[in-house]
């Protein structure tokens, strides 16, 4: 046995070990004590973080209002790059560095950039999806091939990613039923949408503070739709009235479903009824610039919501756990984070949590104006 494959095999015995140990934001403790960092000084001499500070700055616009704020985002930059030259080692398949997110601590990155609420059931409304036949999928999928999915958007500094998920799921399927591709309002919900999960205390879409894509698929139903992006534009911004205008609606509910943690199943569902709203563990997004992700420990606990719109295998074969090794994810980061603002996730043993809250939706074939 050669030893790439032994150490992959030793790490991967390891990650089983301390997977069961990963509590809800300790993967970065956990990463540490696997690969442990040499001196921090002569690491950063190393890693050359003053010049890639300053390419971060330009590429990204970044100012900073004093020189002590200047000061203290130069460190938590450096310590992303120590951040994400560990986890370079943990998930080989991906590329990870420098991101728009390399200036915010992680906890910074988690109450700014996603926003999933956390929920432990079923939603009541959702059906659990009927089991589909699977021996006929086609080897590679992309719902952006089919003209399915609109150009990514960007959630900005507000916890709305849920709103994002379930926009993209419904202009999905508003395609499969109608053949027309129309942009969904995010604000809509963001403003509109307070649905309470029923069965979790406390758990309401709320804003920019986080929601989950069920509950908004359960909002539209009861509210008859959802209008365009641009009849309700995106701000970024919660507190601001609800402007919903029914005369406006461009796409509706008609029903959705869960489905269960089968990873055919979920393919099966994808290429039936269009893409996925998913939720996922974002740690390792947050320095993620490319290839596919699929690291040895990650957390399953979901902090994020984001639409799967394919599945693939081309270029990436390093342990084949399937003939479709990845699925591919869009976010809702703009594009200039990750490949054109997508992801790639592996397949095969639930990474990151990606098959533990998936759910499809279907559209109401509503002709628009
Ligand atoms: C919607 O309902 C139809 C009819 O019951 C069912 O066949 C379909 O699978 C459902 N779709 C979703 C996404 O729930």
């Amino acid at each position: 046995m050669d030893r790439r494959i032994l150490s992959s095999l030793l790490l991967l015995l390891l990650s089983a070990v301390l997977a069961s140990a990963v509590a809800v934001s300790g993967d970065d403790a956990m990463i540490r004590q696997v690969v442990p960092s040499d001196g921090e000084q002569s690491e950063d001499h190393l890693l050359n973080a003053e010049h890639h500070f300053s390419l971060f700055k330009s590429k990204f616009s970044k100012t900073y209002a004093t020189q002590e704020e200047h000061d203290y985002r130069f460190r938590v930059f450096k310590a992303n790059l120590r951040r994400a030259k560990r986890r370079q080692l943990l998930d080989p398949t991906a590329v990870h560095g420098v991101t728009k997110f390399s200036d915010l601590t992680p906890s910074e990155f988690r109450r700014q950039f996603l926003g999933l609420n956390r929920r432990l059931r079923l939603p009541a409304d959702a059906q659990k999806a009927p089991i589909l036949p699977t021996n006929d999928l086609p080897t590679d999928f992309d719902w952006r091939d089919h003209g399915a999915v609109t150009g990514v958007k960007d959630q900005g500094a507000c916890g709305s990613c849920w709103s994002f998920s379930a926009t993209g799921a419904l202009e999905g399927a508003h395609f499969l039923s109608t053949g027309e591709l129309v942009s969904l309002s995010e604000q809509q919900l963001v403003d509109c949408d307070h649905e309470c999960d029923p069965e979790e205390s406390g758990s309401c879409d709320s804003g920019c503070n986080g929601g989950l894509m069920n509950s908004a698929f359960e909002y539209i139903l009861k509210a008859g739709g959802v209008e365009r992006e641009k009849d309700y534009p995106y701000t970024g911004t919660d507190g601001g009235s609800c402007k919903f205008d029914k005369s406006k609606i461009a796409a509706a509910v008609s029903n959705f479903s869960v489905i269960s943690s089968d990873e055919d199943q979920m393919a099966a569902n994808l290429v039936k009824h269009g893409p996925l709203a998913v939720g996922i563990n974002a740690v390792w997004m947050q320095t993620y610039i490319g290839g596919v992700s699929c690291p040895y420990i990650c957390g399953k606990y979901l902090d994020h919501g984001v639409l799967i719109v394919g599945y693939g295998s081309s270029g990436f074969a390093p342990i084949r756990f399937k003939e479709k090794p990845y699925w591919i994810i869009k976010n809702s980061w703009g594009e200039n984070w990750g490949e054109n603002g997508y992801y790639k996730i592996c397949m095969g043993r639930n990474v990151c949590g990606v098959d533990s809250m998936v759910s499809s939706v279907a559209a109401i074939h509503t002709t628009s104006s």
